[in-house]
Order: structure tokens, then C-alpha cells, then sequence
């Protein structure tokens, strides 16, 4: 049976997040090195961000770098800076040509200047696309997100723009780096880890979650239909009863 056609039959999640995970896992069973993972790992993003593209999924965002990650061994950090430049380069092309518009959230202002200067390049030059809008979290942790956004708001309201009275959930969503996307409606963890290591906490409130044990640079278009498959036969209630739903 063709998956792909399968996920095209049902509603389509409009927002998909993904935490790419295993990198050094797949690199370690090969008794390879730790960068041969990171570099395997560009393929799938590839692949994935290709076939969210041709079944019209509306915005993915993946994790590539968390604030966290600023911890690793710094010969790992350069590693992952360098390949983030070089897949910017390269890709740049196949963002034109599928019409994809290419964003970022995180603290920015943190990364090398190689990076950002790159990096803004190409946000700039895919500006006008419309079919999907691709978002890479980079240095990016939602508890520090979460932290901007109670600061920028508590200035807004002591300069009176806001009043307290007024905050609401909006103002909060307007206030998050995520501000132009809707909430995410299917989160996917590779890799088998079980947790959400910082990745939009607000944001996936209702999200349904899947995790696969495939290692992110052996993960391909089929185990993303697999998991929207997955996705679309799930009820999400939002807190009612199922027979409020039919
Ligand atoms: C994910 O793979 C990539 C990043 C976090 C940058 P890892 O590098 O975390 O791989 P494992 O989890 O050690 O296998
Ligand atoms: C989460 O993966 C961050 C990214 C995928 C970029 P990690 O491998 O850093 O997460 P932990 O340390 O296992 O929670
Ligand atoms: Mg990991």
C-alpha cells in the first residue's frame, strides 16, 4: 500500500514539530565518530522537509540546536555550527524551488556570526515563498522563550501599553518567538528518548505526541507518513467527550 496516498486521504496536521535525536547513537553503531552522525543527519532533514512539502503540511519546525546543547564538547558545537552554514549553502536552492519560506526561533544574537549572517540570508531570500513555512529552533530553549515573554510583557504593562487586567492567552502567543505559527499538532521524537528536553513547551499543550526508536539519520519520508498516519487516527478531544465529537 502507498503510504504517502494514505495520509493524503485524511486531514493533514498543519503544524508538525520535530526533535531530531540519535545522531551520536547512529555514528557510535557504525564506530564512527560523533559527526558522522550530525552529518548523516542533514539527509533526513532533507527528506523530511521534502515530503512535508509535497503532501502540503503547512509548517514544520525542527530542533537542531538547544540552549543546551551549548554544554557539548566544543569541538562537537563547532562541528554542528559548520554543518548548519554548510546545509544553509547548499539548500538554499531547494527551498526556492519548492517554495518554502525558511524561519528561526531561539536567541539568535548567541549564534557564531558565520551562522546568523547565513542564516538571515536565506530567511531573507525565501521571505515571498508561501507553501510551507519552515522553522529551525536554534539555540533555542522554550523555558528562556517563556522567560522573554514574561519580561517583555511586564515593560509593555509598567510603560502602560498593556494592562495586567488584559494578558491574555493571545498576547502571550504574540509574544513567544513561535508568534506567526499555530500550535503544534503532532510533535515526533526520534531516537526512543521519551522526553521533550525543552522544545516548545507552550506551544504543544495539545499536541499529540509520537516517538519512534528510529535513529534521526535513519529516518526517511516513510517514517514520517507512518507517524501522520499514526497521528490521524487519534481523537483528539480537547477535553470533551467523544460523542460531543461525532
Ligand atoms: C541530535 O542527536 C542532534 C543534536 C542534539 C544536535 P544527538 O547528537 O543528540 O545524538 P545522541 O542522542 O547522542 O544519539
Ligand atoms: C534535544 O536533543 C535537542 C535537539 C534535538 C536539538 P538532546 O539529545 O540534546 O536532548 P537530551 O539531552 O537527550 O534531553
Ligand atoms: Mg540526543
Amino acid at each position: 500500500m502507498d503510504l504517502k496516498n494514505s495520509v493524503l486521504k485524511k486531514v493533514l496536521p498543519k503544524h508538525i514539530a520535530i526533535i531530531m535525536d540519535g545522531n551520536g547513537r547512529w555514528a557510535k553503531q557504525k564506530g564512527m565518530l560523533r559527526a558522522f552522525g550530525h552529518e548523516n543527519g542533514t539527509k533526513s532533514v532533507k527528506q523530511t522537509v521534502e515530503a512535508c512539502a509535497e503532501l502540503g503540511v503547512e509548517n514544520l519546525t525542527l530542533y537542531a540546536f538547544s540552549t543546551e546543547n551549548w554544554n557539548r564538547p566544543k569541538l562537537e558545537v563547532q562541528t554542528l555550527m559548520k554543518l548548519l552554514v554548510s546545509s544553509l549553502k547548499k539548500e538554499i536552492k531547494t527551498l526556492q524551488e519548492n517554495n518554502i519560506k525558511l524561519s528561526a526561533i531561539g536567541s539568535l544574537n548567541t549564534l557564531p556570526k558565520k551562522v546568523y549572517k547565513e542564516l538571515f540570508e536565506v530567511i531573507e531570500s525565501t521571505a515571498q515563498n508561501t507553501r510551507m513555512t519552515l522553522t529551525l529552533a536554534l539555540s533555542y530553549g522554550s523555558r528562556e522563550e517563556i522567560l522573554n515573554t514574561v519580561k517583555e510583557i511586564s515593560i509593555k504593562v509598567k510603560n502602560n501599553i498593556i494592562s495586567a487586567e488584559n494578558i491574555d492567552e493571545s498576547i502571550i502567543n504574540e509574544h513567544l518567538y513561535t508568534q506567526n505559527l499555530p500550535d503544534v499538532d503532532l510533535l515526533i521524537r526520534t531516537s526512543g528518548e521519551q522526553r521533550i528536553s525543552n522544545f516548545l513547551l507552550w506551544q504543544i499543550a495539545y499536541a499529540e505526541l509520537y516517538f519512534t526508536s528510529v535513529l534521526w539519520p535513519d529516518f526517511t519520508k516513510q517514517h514520517l507518513y507512518e507517524a501522520i498516519i499514526e497521528y490521524q487516527k487519534r481523537e483528539r478531544r480537547f477535553g470533551k467527550t467523544s460523542e460531543q465529537l461525532s
